[in-house]
């Protein structure tokens, strides 16, 4: 049985694509149930649209808090039968109510090598701060903002003359890789949460992939197809 996910979204969603091909091509045993997100311009809505998925916005400024706002949007979630919540580029911050509805089954994706360089805009805190490496991170969503227990982790070279845009596009491509990669082996049953640490089940070896300024460092590694 396909693991049900819920997708939260607020922009582009080029994660929610990565997600949605895996899926499509039979790699990643996960069923998009609902895409949601708190703009309702955000472009991953059409992408979500185009594939036949299930779309609801709810805005956060319709709400009086932050609670209330993600009162309504765990609703969505239970009403679609998601057993999971993946966090793709969603720029909210999650209360504990939302946290404690779905406890070690939420993910989210974050543009840096955590713990450094949390919040907004990850790439350009790393680029302005002059990093020789940066890259991206999966984990579980606990109650700080971008802490939770890491899954999977993959970093690339700071280049001397990065922005915030080149640097991100070259991170931005792994996230498509790490992120389904972490669903599929919360679909499999495969991550055991203990305190900070996730053990993945039969992780493979980290992999060292490209070469030169497109060289990658994933570790864990990558099952076959991601
Ligand atoms: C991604 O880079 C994601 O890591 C980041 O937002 C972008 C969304 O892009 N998330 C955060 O910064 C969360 N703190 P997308 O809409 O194209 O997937």
């Amino acid at each position: 049985m396909p693991l049900k996910i819920a997708v939260l979204i607020s922009g582009s969603g080029s994660n929610l694509q990565s997600i949605i091909d895996r899926i499509e091509q039979g790699i990643l045993d996960a069923r998009i149930t609902l895409v949601l997100s708190n703009k309702p311009d955000a472009y991953g809505l059409k992408r979500a649209s185009q594939h036949g998925l299930a779309t609801r916005v709810v805005e956060h400024g319709s709400y009086a808090s932050r609670e209330e706002f993600d009162r309504a949007v765990v609703q969505e979630i239970r009403a679609s039968q998601a057993q999971a919540v993946v966090l793709a580029g969603f720029m909210r911050i999650l209360s504990p109510f939302f946290i404690n509805s779905f406890p070690n089954r939420i993910l989210n994706i974050h543009p840096a090598i955590l713990p450094a360089f949390p919040g907004v805009d990850g790439q350009k805190q790393a680029a302005e701060h002059g990093v020789k490496i940066s890259g991206c991170t999966v984990h579980f969503v606990d109650e700080k903002m971008d802490h939770g227990p890491i899954i999977i982790q993959a970093a690339v070279p700071g280049l001397a003359d990065d922005d915030a845009k080149s640097l991100g596009s070259r991170i931005l491509a792994l996230e498509h890789r790490i992120l389904p990669q972490a669903i599929q082996w919360l679909a499999q049953d495969r991550l055991k949460v203990s305190g900070r640490r996730v053990e993945i089940e039969g992780a493979p070896q980290p992999l060292l992939a490209g070469g030169g300024q497109e060289t990658a460092l994933v570790s864990p590694g990558l099952d076959k197809g991601f």
